[in-house]
């Protein structure tokens, strides 16, 4: 075994097979999109949550990242991690627990943030929808 401990072979197939690239339809009610780019290499990603409506759990994600292979790798794991979870459960979801989970080097620190970032914004952009759905429900009957 030449790889490091720390590399298990789940986390170097993040790099080799990112998981969950793609898109939702950013006009479906129960999407939450989030997009969020970083200033110092101007890399960018785009994170989407599909939420289902009964459970209010996380029942999809993807993602579509313009950015380095640790930014994509991060990624891979956010949509990973957010699946199966309440969108205040997601609101916990650290960089720096990413950044671990992938043995990311200091200078990758902000490819990281991107991922946890996107999260919050996919998050409330689901809430800000939902909230203009409740407020506008009545006129569509
Ligand atoms: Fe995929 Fe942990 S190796 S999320
Ligand atoms: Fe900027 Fe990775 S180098 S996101």
């Amino acid at each position: 075994q030449t790889l490091p401990r720390l590399y298990h072979q789940n986390v170097i197939d993040h790099y080799n097979n990112p998981r969950n690239v793609g898109s939702f339809d950013k006009n479906d009610p129960n999407v939450g999109t989030g997009l969020v780019g970083a200033p110092a290499c101007g890399d960018v990603m785009k994170l989407q949550i599909k939420i289902d409506e009964e459970s209010g759990k996380i029942v999809d994600a993807c993602f579509k990242t313009f950015g380095c292979g640790s930014a994509i790798a991060s990624s891979s794991v956010a949509t990973e991690w957010v699946k199966g979870k309440s969108k205040d459960e997601v609101l916990t979801i650290k960089n720096t627990e990413i950044a671990k989970h992938l043995s990311l080097p200091p200078v990758k620190l902000h490819c990281s943030m991107l991922a946890e970032d996107a999260i919050k914004a996919a998050v409330k952009d689901a809430e800000a929808k939902r909230g203009k759905m409740n407020g506008s429900s009545k006129a569509a009957d």
